[in-house]
């Protein structure tokens, strides 16, 4: 198995932000990679905002909290992830772009330098194919919020190695996730099932059924599920959710992962979600209120 001692993780997003917290708080070095410094210092801020509910709630020392935070480099050059025994991408889910990311992480980085992404759905051959490692290529797919979800999908692709795979399966493990291994199908395991869950709440919404706030209610005290659809779509992201639905219906042509039109229209209208602080709730209250749609 390859030695991994220093990660590279691109994008600070809300997983970027949560693998470089998990991976520090591993005890791993970390080059954490963003294209503008606002994106960075969200990043930070995020982090620092979680170590500092550890300190306060007595879970971790003030010190520890230094010290971990001593663990992660920022920076907005990619020749800082050069030195990297592994690549954590978790940049936004567009094939394209990803693409052109690993090009120059293939040009940059070490031969032997393992490569995993963290997409939600696409397919992790299409990332590997462009770059000269396809056998030290996986995806790692983390849940949000990375620092306490356990799961992990281990993605394994027709070329990956046997010595990939396990490494990065070892490594999911001392991170302190539960990992699973999935074939490299668009979407996994969970994505194959939730994803269309939420369209069909969104459908259901469209139809009419009941409000977003009923619906809700009705998936948490119905099925005991910690967030009703709208509130998980608002914490996903609805532009990822968007971008995924898009992805696995190119690829399926299944109905039920065509983005629904409301969808479409409130990434348009730029509600994201929680992290734009509108979606199908507003954030910008004490409590979410429900977002006037105009249904
Ligand atoms: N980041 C880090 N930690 C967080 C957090 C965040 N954004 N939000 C909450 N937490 C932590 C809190 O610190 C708290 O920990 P302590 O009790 O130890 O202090 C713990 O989580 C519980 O938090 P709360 O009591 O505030 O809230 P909660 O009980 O409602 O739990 C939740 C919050 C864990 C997010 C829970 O609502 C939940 O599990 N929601 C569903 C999440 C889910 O389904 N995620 C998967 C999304 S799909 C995906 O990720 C794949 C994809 O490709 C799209
Ligand atoms: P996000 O929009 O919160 O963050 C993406 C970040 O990537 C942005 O800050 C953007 O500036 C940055 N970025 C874009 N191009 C870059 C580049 N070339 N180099 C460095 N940074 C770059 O998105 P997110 O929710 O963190 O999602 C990131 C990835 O993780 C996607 O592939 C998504 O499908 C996947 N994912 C998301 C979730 C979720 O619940 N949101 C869960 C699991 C996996």
């Amino acid at each position: 198995m390859a030695i991994i001692k220093t990660v590279g993780v691109v994008g600070a997003g809300l997983m970027g932000s949560g693998i470089a917290q998990v991976v520090a708080q591993a005890g791993y070095s970390v080059a954490v990679r963003e294209v503008e410094q606002r994106f960075l210092d969200k990043g930070v801020k995020a982090i620092d905002g979680q170590l500092q509910r550890a300190v306060e709630k007595g879970r971790m020392s003030a010190e520890e909290k230094v010290n971990l935070l001593g663990r992660i480099g920022w920076t907005l050059s990619l020749d800082d992830l050069k030195g990297a025994d592994l690549i954590i991408e978790a940049i936004v889910e567009d094939l394209p772009l990803k693409q052109e990311l690993y090009r120059a992480l293939d040009r940059l980085c070490a031969p032997s330098a393992i490569f995993v992404s963290n997409t939600s759905s696409l397919t992790i051959m299409a990332m590997a194919s462009v770059t000269g490692r396809a056998d030290r290529f996986a995806g790692l797919h983390f849940f949000n919020p990375v620092p306490v979800m356990k799961l992990v999908e281990v993605i394994r692709t027709i070329r990956t190695s046997e010595e990939t795979y396990r490494t990065v399966y070892e490594f999911a493990t001392s991170l302190g996730k539960e990992p699973v291994t999935v074939r490299d199908n668009c979407g996994f395991i969970v994505n194959r099932l939730l994803v269309p869950y939420l369209l069909d709440a969104i459908r259901a919404l469209e139809a009419g059924v009941a409000t977003v706030s009923d619906i809700d209610k009705a998936m948490t005290l119905g099925c005991n599920h910690p967030m009703g659809p709208f509130t998980l779509a608002d914490f996903v992201g609805l532009d990822t959710t968007y971008f995924i639905a898009n992805v696995m219906f190119e690829e399926y042509r299944e109905r039920r992962y065509a983005p629904p039109p409301l969808l479409r229209k409130m990434v348009m209208a730029g509600y994201h979600g929680r992290k734009t602080g509108r979606g199908f709730y507003d954030y910008s209250g004490p409590t979410p209120k429900v977002t006037d749609l105009g249904l």
